[in-house]
């Protein structure tokens, strides 16, 4: 059973500075709802109630957001907002979330090494704090289902362009199905042309508790930084690991462009934004060139 989930949010964002100088990049919002309140939200669509959010120097607006606010909230109560009231509250009581502060930023492997009081001896999922995915059925859920049925670490993965491998974790291995591979080949972020595929780790995960005896033995990798994937690698000569080409649509928020994409995607499903904006993007994009 994933009872357990671990969401990493203490990177410095430095692709989307400046707005991430003085605010979480997992804050920035795509509309009205900042990032990481999707990604709660699909831990909790998976049945998950105990998040423990790694955060780190300058992540305190994350902490207040998922807190009570109770001046505001007797505002809003006050002034008869009764829509707006329930949101808030709902925020407040989403899951029960724990926080931990990653002291120095030593990559994503180190961010979850803190994690291992927490988890104790379970598996749990990770899903990281800068990628929102839009499915039908919560990705978590789709790997807790794959969990379910291998008993063994599972990524998330999709299929990426070949230019764009060398943003991501980078798997190969062995296909057992359709959406299925046993990974024997793992490369963070490898140079164009030197990937063993194009199948890159999606931002989800459900890790076993072996991952932190493979953390411990990771030295450091590219950018001189724990990486997780390196600690994958290490671990699929212990257990299987599994890679599942998800169903849903990835939004990599850390990213401007596809922040923009993101923010023009989600306003054309809003039902308030939905005609007037379609009408404005016609109108610009008649405009162009
Ligand atoms: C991290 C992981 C990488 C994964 C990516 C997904 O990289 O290290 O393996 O493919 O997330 O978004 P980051 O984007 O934090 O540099």
């Amino acid at each position: 059973m994933v009872k357990k989930a671990v969401i990493p949010a203490a990177g410095y964002g430095t692709r989307f500075l400046p707005a991430t100088k003085a605010q979480p990049k997992e804050m920035l919002p795509i509309i009205d709802t900042p990032t990481i309140q999707y990604v709660v939200q699909e831990a909790v669509d998976a049945g998950i109630e105990d998040i423990l959010i790694i955060s780190g120097k300058g992540k305190r607006a994350i902490e207040d957001h998922f807190d009570r606010n109770p001046e505001l909230e007797a505002r809003l109560e006050e002034s008869e907002k009764d829509k707006l009231y329930n949101e808030m509250r709902h925020i407040g009581d989403m899951a029960n979330i724990h926080y931990i502060r990653q002291k120095e930023i030593n990559g994503l492997g180190d961010a979850i090494y803190y994690a291992r009081h927490h988890t104790g001896d379970e598996p749990f999922a990770v899903l990281l704090g800068d990628t929102i995915i839009d499915s039908v059925i919560p990705v978590t859920q789709q790997l807790i289902d794959a969990y379910d049925l291998y008993k063994s670490t599972i990524l998330a993965v999709e299929t990426v362009p070949e230019d764009k491998v060398s943003r991501y974790g980078i798997v190969g291995g062995e296909k057992l199905s359709d959406n299925i591979m046993e990974v024997t080949q793992f490369v963070e972020k490898p140079p164009v042309g030197q990937a063993p595929s194009n199948l890159a780790i999606a931002g989800r995960y459900i890790l076993t508790p072996e991952i932190f005896r493979a953390l411990e033995q990771t030295p450091r990798g590219k950018n001189n930084e724990v990486q997780l994937t390196d600690a994958l690698m290490l671990l699929s000569k212990r257990e299987k690991v599994i890679a599942d080409t998800i169903e849903g649509k990835r939004y990599d928020i850390g990213n401007k462009l596809d922040f923009l994409k993101t923010t023009v995607e989600f306003a054309l499903r809003r039902k308030e934004f939905a005609e007037p904006f379609a009408e404005f993007l016609k109108e610009t994009v008649k405009g162009l060139k």
